[in-house]
């Protein structure tokens, strides 16, 4: 497919196509090339945010013998969701305000086994010298009243293309396992038109996410436990060793 067709394709599925929407997507067609090599851009930089989790994933295998990333899902935000966000905030298109204000083009989902891990990793990712940190949400300090908990990021990375360097911005989302499971669910609400009982079903998952936060700590508390647990038998193991080496036989 061309990518004329590609862009024109894109109008009738534009969720903003109702006024104002396709003329977004008509702004979009007339800077098509430049659109196509800015989401080459995007989607370059989630390589390189991903590539500096995997890292500090194999880091941590070897230093502490557990990975902290229990999965890790990446995106690049699709045209139609571009153009809806952008009708959303009444932001005309251009390539600039793109890049400017819809920060989450490229986008990177870690699922964590235990909150530790999740402020652990923001840490050492923030902490990178060619990271710079944009803005950090922290939804887990601070829930949404819906019950959302998750912690997010905006990081500008810079990436070496053929002719420049370019700083883009990649939104980091860093979650438990059983946070990730409560947001797919929660998602699905957004989806649907018509929800029956939608008060009921609003309190439930409310009352679930409050569950899931006494889990998650409950979780970490057993692991932390655990942890010592291992440590201390480490210790008591090499001082065995070396009491061992005081009775070997003097000749
Ligand atoms: P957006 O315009 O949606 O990007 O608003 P924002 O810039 O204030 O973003 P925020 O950091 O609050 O959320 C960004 C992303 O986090 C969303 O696109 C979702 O993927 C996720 N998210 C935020 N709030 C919720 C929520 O209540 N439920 C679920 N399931 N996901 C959420
Ligand atoms: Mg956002």
């Amino acid at each position: 497919m061309n990518l004329q067709a590609e862009v024109t394709d894109l109008l009738p599925l534009a969720p903003a196509a109702h006024r104002g929407g396709d003329e977004l997507a008509r702004r979009m067609l007339e800077t098509a090339v430049e659109y196509k090599e800015l989401r080459m851009m995007y989607a370059c930089a989630i390589k390189e945010v991903q590539t500096k989790f995997e890292v500090l994933n194999t880091e941590f295998s070897i230093l502490y013998k557990r990975n902290p990333i229990s999965s890790m899902h990446t995106r690049l935000k699709s045209s139609s969701s571009i153009i809806e966000k952008l009708h959303r905030k009444g932001i005309p298109f251009s390539l600039e305000n793109l890049e400017e204000y819809i920060q989450d083009i490229a986008g990177i989902r870690i699922v964590c086994s235990y909150v530790d891990d999740i402020y652990t990793l923001a840490e050492a990712i923030v902490g990178q010298d060619d990271i710079t940190l944009v803005e950090k949400k922290d939804y887990i300090a601070n829930p949404k009243p819906n019950g959302y908990r998750s912690l997010h990021l905006i990081v500008s990375v810079p990436v070496f293309f053929s002719q420049q360097k370019m700083d883009m911005k990649v939104e980091v989302q860093i979650r438990t396992i059983a946070m990730d499971f409560w947001a797919s669910l929660e998602h699905q609400i957004k989806y649907k038109k018509e929800i029956p009982d939608q008060e009921n079903i609003v309190a439930k998952l409310k009352s679930c996410a409050d569950d899931i936060a006494r889990i998650d700590e409950e979780m970490m508390d057993i692991h932390r436990r655990l942890e010592a647990t291992e440590n201390q038998e480490k210790e008591e193991d090499s001082l065995l060793a070396m009491l061992r080496k005081l009775d070997m036989p003097i000749s």
